[in-house]
């Protein structure tokens, strides 16, 4: 099974380069089933039933999101309706949403998607490793051609860490969250594709997919408030990962970061 995975849609830049690439992606690569991490598609805030919508007319089977889920209040209500939009598992308990699900093909074949966040310089949720144990107990792996986890986190070794405790158990584990796309894109020993950040979908002439005036203004005058820095809104790229499985177990056979259009790098 091919999935392709893209890294957090940030503003309209990013839900545009979205719109304009993602069926020749789909139909160049042969894509069986697509994710797109939704937290920043508002506007840099959070993500609304109209642009879930938008993003499945464009061909996205799966949302997931993270620490921006609950921006957009009208969100709240809506997760319960969708099950293809999905909340880190580890939020507080009692929260609306799910944190994973399963999802079957044309042909028959599972896909497991799991979202699941970060403790370090997060905000406060579950464990995330004992959390993700509760996931993979509950889950029937016989069923299973592809489990994927989407670990929105922001500390590279939190990140790495979780990647080699799933080594071998689950297909890929890729991190999202700090909007910069990592060069780690690998296999591990145990076969689980592994890249701790498979960065944005959004303008890159920005900081993190913001005014990047207004950022570098807070910082140059160690300003402290806390206030919404609108997203950047030149071109945006497009950053993804395509992760293949094994045709007769659930380890990966390839992983390929994709990066198309816009300002990043050569
Ligand atoms: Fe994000
Ligand atoms: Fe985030």
């Amino acid at each position: 099974m091919k999935v392709l995975f893209l890294g957090d849609v940030v503003g309209r830049s990013g839900v545009e380069v979205v719109k304009d690439n993602l069926q020749k992606i789909q139909k160049d690569f042969q894509i069986d089933f697509t994710i797109v991490n939704g937290e920043n598609s508002a506007d840099g805030f959070g993500i609304t039933e109209g642009i879930c919508k938008e993003f499945y007319s464009y061909g996205v089977d799966v949302i997931t999101t993270g620490n921006h889920l609950w921006d957009q209040k009208e969100i709240n209500e809506y997760i319960d309706k969708d099950d293809h939009l999905l909340k880190p598992f580890n939020f507080a308990e009692g929260s609306p949403g799910i944190g994973f699900n399963k999802y079957t093909l044309n042909d028959g074949k599972i896909i497991a998607v799991i979202n699941i966040m970060g403790n370090l310089f997060m905000r406060s949720c579950d464990n995330a490793f004992f959390k993700i144990e509760q996931v993979l107990s509950e889950l029937n792996e016989e069923d299973l051609s592809f489990i994927f986890v989407d670990f929105h986190a922001e500390a590279t070794s939190e990140k790495m860490a979780m990647g080699h405790h799933l080594d071998g158990r689950v297909t890929a584990v890729v991190g999202t969250h700090t909007h910069v796309p990592t060069a780690d894109a690998t296999i591990l020993k145990n076969g689980t594709a592994y890249q701790t950040d498979v960065g944005m979908c959004g303008d890159y002439d920005s900081v993190i997919g913001t005014k990047k005036e207004e950022f570098v203004r807070k910082f140059a005058t160690q300003d402290t408030e806390r206030k919404r820095i609108p997203p950047a809104s030149g071109p945006g790229t497009l950053c993804g990962v395509i992760i293949e499985s094994q045709s007769q177990n659930l380890l990966a056979k390839s992983i390929t970061p994709i990066k198309i259009g816009g300002k990043i790098g050569n």
